[in-house]
C-alpha cells in the first residue's frame, strides 16, 4: 500500500469516529466588530502575468491544471463543509506548507484560492502567513500593503484593516505586512490563535487558505498547524524524499486532515520542464 493509500485508509477509519472536537478558544473572546474588509481600495491582480506563469486565471486555457486543482478543491470543500467537518476543529482553515522551501507552496495556495473563488457560493480569503519569505502579493502583481504582521504587532487595531477585496469576485487577501525581526514568533502568539479562531468562526462558510513557511526548520509552522483543520503539503517530486515528508509531518496534530500535493511531477520525458502535474492523497498522517 502506498503512503497515500495508507493515509486514505486511516482517514476512512477515522471518519467513523464522529467526536466533535471542542473549540480551543472560547467564543466569548471574539471581538464582535466586523472582520470584513474595511472600506479601502480594491486590489487589482496582474491577470495577464499570472496566466503566463501558470496561474489559474479563468481564460479557458490550461485545462489540465484546472482539472487537477478542481479535484483537490473538491476534497478540501468536502472536508470543510461535509460530514468530515464534524470531526475537524476549524475545518475551513487550510494551511499550505511543504517540507522544504521552494517546493511550490505559494503557487498551490494561490491556485487553490483562485479555484475556490470560482465557486458560486464560496468566498475565499488567502492569507500570506509565510512572514519570513512573503511572496503572495508579489506573485499576484500587487504592492505590499498593511498586513498580518502589522496587526499582530498592534500597529492596526481592526482585523478589517488588513483584509482586502480584489477585482476577483469572492477572493479576499490578507498580506503578510511589513517584515519584522519577530515575524516568526508572532505566528506562534496568542493573538495569532485568536485571529485564526475569529476567521474560522465568524464566517464559517468562508474558506481561509494560509500560505505558510516550510515545516522543516521553522518551528512556528507547527504551532500554526495546530490552529488549522486541514493541511495541504506540497511535495516537489524530484526534490523531497519520503523520509523528508515523514520528518516534516510526524509532529503535526493528528486531528488535522492532511493531503499531499505532488508538484512539478514529470509526466512526459519529452517535455521535462514544460509540464507540471499534481497527485493528491488525503488522510491523516502516517
Ligand atoms: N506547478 C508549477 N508550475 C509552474 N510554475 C511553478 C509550479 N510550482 C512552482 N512554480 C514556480 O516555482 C517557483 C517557486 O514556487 P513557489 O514560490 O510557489 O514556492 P514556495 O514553496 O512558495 O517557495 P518559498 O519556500 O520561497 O515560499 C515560483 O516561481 C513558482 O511560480
Ligand atoms: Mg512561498
Amino acid at each position: 500500500m502506498s503512503i497515500i493509500e495508507k493515509a486514505r485508509a486511516k482517514q476512512q477509519q477515522k471518519n467513523l469516529e464522529t467526536s466533535v472536537k471542542e473549540a480551543q478558544y472560547p467564543l466569548e473572546e471574539i471581538n464582535r466588530e466586523s472582520i470584513d474588509a474595511s472600506p479601502k481600495q480594491e486590489l487589482s491582480l496582474d491577470k495577464i502575468a499570472l496566466a503566463e506563469r501558470g496561474y489559474l486565471i479563468d481564460n479557458g486555457t490550461r485545462k489540465s491544471i484546472k482539472d487537477e486543482f478542481r479535484k483537490i478543491k473538491r476534497i478540501l470543500l468536502n472536508n470543510a463543509f461535509g460530514k468530515a467537518a464534524k470531526t475537524l476543529h476549524h475545518s475551513n482553515l487550510i494551511m499550505v506548507s511543504s517540507a522544504k522551501p521552494n517546493e511550490g507552496k505559494t503557487f498551490v495556495a494561490i491556485n487553490l484560492a483562485l479555484s475556490i473563488a470560482l465557486e458560486q457560493d464560496k468566498t475565499v480569503l488567502l492569507v500570506d502567513a509565510d512572514v519570513l519569505r512573503p511572496s503572495v502579493m508579489r506573485e499576484l502583481g500587487i504592492e505590499e500593503q498593511l498586513g498580518m504582521i502589522d496587526y499582530l504587532l498592534g500597529k492596526t487595531e481592526h482585523v478589517s484593516d488588513i483584509i482586502y477585496n480584489t477585482d476577483i469576485n469572492k477572493l479576499k487577501l490578507i498580506p503578510a505586512g511589513k517584515l519584522h525581526h519577530l515575524s516568526n514568533e508572532l505566528l506562534a502568539s496568542e493573538k495569532m490563535a485568536t485571529l485564526a479562531n475569529e476567521l474560522a468562526n465568524r464566517y464559517p462558510d468562508r474558506i481561509v487558505i494560509f500560505d505558510c513557511p516550510p515545516l522543516i526548520g521553522v518551528t512556528e509552522t507547527l504551532v500554526l498547524a495546530n490552529l488549522m483543520g486541514q493541511a495541504v503539503i506540497v511535495v516537489e517530486e524530484s526534490k523531497t524524499s519520503i523520509v523528508d515528508i515523514q520528518a516534516a509531518t510526524e509532529h503535526l496534530n493528528e486531528n488535522l486532515a492532511l493531503g499531499l500535493v505532488l508538484n512539478k511531477a514529470i509526466r512526459s520525458h519529452k517535455d521535462l520542464y514544460g509540464y507540471y502535474g499534481y497527485g493528491y492523497g488525503y488522510g491523516t498522517k502516517n
